[in-house]
């Protein structure tokens, strides 16, 4: 794997009047996906060209099928291209073997899922430990410490030893963020990650990513909610393997403010009920 420094190298960037260098972490040029199903072939991207820049929050928009899980499965390096180029932070992915993107994974990116995909009967503590468990570098870590600290930042600091089975939907997707940060990734990946969550653990979710991006990862949220998308800095339209629309959020939303707002209008009855029996 070679760091190239063509599309790295820190371009300008206009925020608000200041003036400030950002690296670029995603470069896709015209990458295109054809899945070969017996005869009949699916065209699922057909030339997408994304830059996004370190710092950003982005949700990923459009109708089912339009190819938003498949360009985030390349764009995760779960997938290769079948044509067209992508760097992630400045390495080239297409072209790789299985091991580099293993690793380029592990280095450099957090998945978060809408179904959690936590391990049951296995505590928050377990899971979140697990992703260091799989690091090839041969660093010295404190498993433990580090995994504790990623449970502290998403505020489940007092859940450690909880299972899945006992924490609520909202408090379940927080263990998988704090998995997805444990390896301290550059970009944040998150396919429909608030698709099994009520409307006070969405917002609850969305406030967090929208704190882990003030601290400088960036966001990419795949989403059918509109809801969702305010809370993104920029939204990327998909329809029928392309980019049809890229524009920044005008109205964007705070998800803290509305998390207070909720929260003074009283808490849910089953997020008590569960505090209660947790
Ligand atoms: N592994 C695969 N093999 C064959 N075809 C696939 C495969 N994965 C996706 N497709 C097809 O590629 C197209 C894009 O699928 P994709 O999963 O990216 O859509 P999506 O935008 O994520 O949809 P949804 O909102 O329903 O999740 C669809 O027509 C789908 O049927
Ligand atoms: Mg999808």
């Amino acid at each position: 794997m070679k760091e190239r420094s063509s599309t790295n190298a820190p371009t300008s960037q206009t925020d608000g009047s200041q003036r400030t260098m950002s690296k670029t972490v995603i470069h896709t040029s015209n990458v295109k996906k054809v899945y070969t199903m017996g005869t009949n072939k699916v065209f699922a991207l057909r030339g997408v060209d994304l830059t996004v820049t370190a710092g950003e929050m982005i949700a990923v928009m459009g109708s089912s099928g339009s190819g938003k899980s498949t360009l985030m499965n390349i764009l995760g390096c779960l997938d290769v291209p079948t044509e067209g180029s992508y760097e992630l932070d400045g390495i080239r992915v297409d072209g790789l073997n299985r091991n580099q993107l293993a690793d380029l994974r592990n280095q450099k990116l957090g998945f978060i899922f809408q179904g959690f995909n936590l391990l049951s009967r296995t505590s928050a503590l377990d899971n979140v430990e697990l992703p260091l468990l799989y690091d090839r570098s041969g660093r010295k870590m404190d498993t433990r410490a580090l995994a504790t600290a990623s449970l502290q930042r998403v505020g489940l600091g007092d859940r450690l030893d909880h299972q899945p089975s006992e924490l609520s939907g909202g408090q379940q997707q927080r263990v998988a963020i704090a998995r997805a940060l444990v390896t301290q990734p550059t970009l944040l990946l998150a396919d429909e990650p608030t698709g099994n969550l009520d409307s006070h653990m969405t917002v609850e979710v969305m406030a967090l990513f929208q704190e882990l991006n003030e601290q400088g990862i960036t966001v990419l949220i795949v989403t059918h909610e509109p809801d969702v998308a305010r809370y993104a800095k920029r939204i990327v339209e998909v329809r029928d393997g392309r980019i049809l629309r890229d524009h920044p959020v005008a109205d964007r939303r705070r998800a803290a403010d509305d998390l207070a707002t909720l929260n003074a209008a009283g808490p849910e009855p089953d997020a008590a009920a569960i505090e209660e029996a947790a």
